[in-house]
């Protein structure tokens, strides 16, 4: 880290690892180098390693070494989006005939990655409930399970899985514990220090912070993972332009007020949502009666920005609540400051409809935003209140 050693607290090192004041300019926000390549001190004479930029380009140096930094790992790799850091990553370390263990509640785009692109690519999966320890162990074939793909909090039930626990199991059978740190951010959850092997994140999500960018990354804890990455990310070539790199760069430098903020609305609704007889069940790690809150206090900072719920009337409710509230705009994605609301049954999740992976038709995800923590409570009160008697 250049610019600030990992000694420092976890705010210091977003707003200065990898920012060094620009040395011609002493700029102190890192320039974007909109540049495709570098000029050369004679053949092969490169500035700072510089050449051409799909390899390397500084905006993007200042960003992976920013991620690298805040994961706690030795380095990170920025990508175009989450996806395409999520396949870089699986055919690098797997190679067809190879199997990996997947969560059985997982953002629906990475269940597509598996079951559409790389089956028939020839790696195959198992996806298992990952809070059910014994059910990962029965799901490893020993010699052919290369990975155990983990995501937690998990979108969109907000399940937790035990990182150090399953990074013991994946340890024990020859395999790497990958972990999708999108729901908590670096900020909440820090996997490669309880024995996660690589992190994934869709930058898009809280890293970016305002809904402007798409982005991926990968931030891993050993340096012979890093080569074989570092091939793979030049080769395939899955990387961000220089603006987007800035943009990510620019939401980590707020990442840690953002969150604190993120999980005190989402604390004020989930305890609100909590209270409403037409909710049938609210899913967030930080409601006492959820499975996964001892495990999630045990390994987060606090709870995240992401909270689920299960209505009474069935989809029809649920889908009145989504369009009918104001502040919550209706959109996927999640993890910008402001508040979103979606039916993951039919939006987010519609790729996994008719699998065993479908998510109930009753649900509502709410990316819970940084405005008044009143105005959000009381935009839901208002939706809910609009429901029929029958929907209660
Ligand atoms: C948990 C999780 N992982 C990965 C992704 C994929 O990231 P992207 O949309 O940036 O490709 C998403 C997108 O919603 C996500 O929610």
């Amino acid at each position: 880290m250049a610019a600030t050693p990992s000694g420092h607290g976890f705010e210091t090192r977003a707003i200065h690892a990898g920012q060094d004041p620009d040395p011609r300019t002493g700029a102190v926000v890192p320039p974007i180098y909109a540049t495709s390549t570098f000029a050369q001190d004679g053949v092969g004479g490169l500035r700072e390693g510089y050449e051409y930029s799909r390899s390397a380009n500084p905006t993007r140096t200042a960003l992976e070494e920013c991620l690298a930094s805040l994961e706690n790992g030795v380095r990170g790799f920025a990508f175009a989006s989450g996806m395409v850091a999520e396949d870089t990553l699986l055919r690098a370390v797997c190679a067809p005939g190879d199997h990996v263990v997947t969560p059985d509640d997982a953002y629906g785009g990475t269940s597509r990655l598996f079951e559409k692109v790389l089956r028939p690519w020839g790696l195959e999966h198992t996806p298992v409930t990952l809070a059910d320890l014994d059910a990962v162990r029965a799901a490893v074939r020993p010699g052919r399970t290369r990975v155990i793909w983990a995501e937690t909090p998990t979108n969109p039930l907000l399940g937790v899985a035990d990182i150090a626990a399953l990074a013991a199991v994946a340890h024990d059978a020859g395999a790497l514990l990958v972990v999708d740190n999108t729901f908590a951010s670096p900020y909440l959850q820090q996997p490669l220090t309880l024995g996660a092997d690589v992190v994934v994140h869709s930058t898009t999500k809280y890293c970016g912070g305002h809904s402007d960018v798409v982005g991926g990354a990968l931030v891993v804890g050993a340096d012979d993972l890093g080569e074989r990455i570092a091939f793979s990310h030049n080769a395939v070539g899955g990387v961000p332009g220089p603006f987007d790199s800035w943009l990510v760069l620019r939401g980590l430098r707020t990442l840690a007020v953002r969150m604190e903020r993120h999980c005190d609305n989402a604390e004020l609704v989930a305890h609100y949502l909590s209270r409403r007889p037409e909710v049938a069940q609210v899913l967030y790690p930080g409601l006492l009666e959820h499975p996964g809150y001892a495990v999630a206090q045990r390994q987060m900072h606090r709870f995240g920005g992401m909270v689920s719920f299960r209505l009474a009337g069935g989809e029809p409710a649920a889908l009145a609540v989504a369009e009918r509230c104001k502040v919550f705009l209706l959109a996927e994605s999640l993890g910008g400051v402001e508040s979103l609301i979606e039916h993951p049954g039919r939006m987010t999740h519609a790729s996994v409809a008719g699998s065993p992976l479908e998510v109930p038709a009753d649900l509502v995800r709410l990316s819970v935003g940084i405005e008044s923590g009143d105005d959000l409570v009381a935009d839901l009160a208002q939706a809910l209140d609009s429901l029929p008697r029958s929907g209660v």
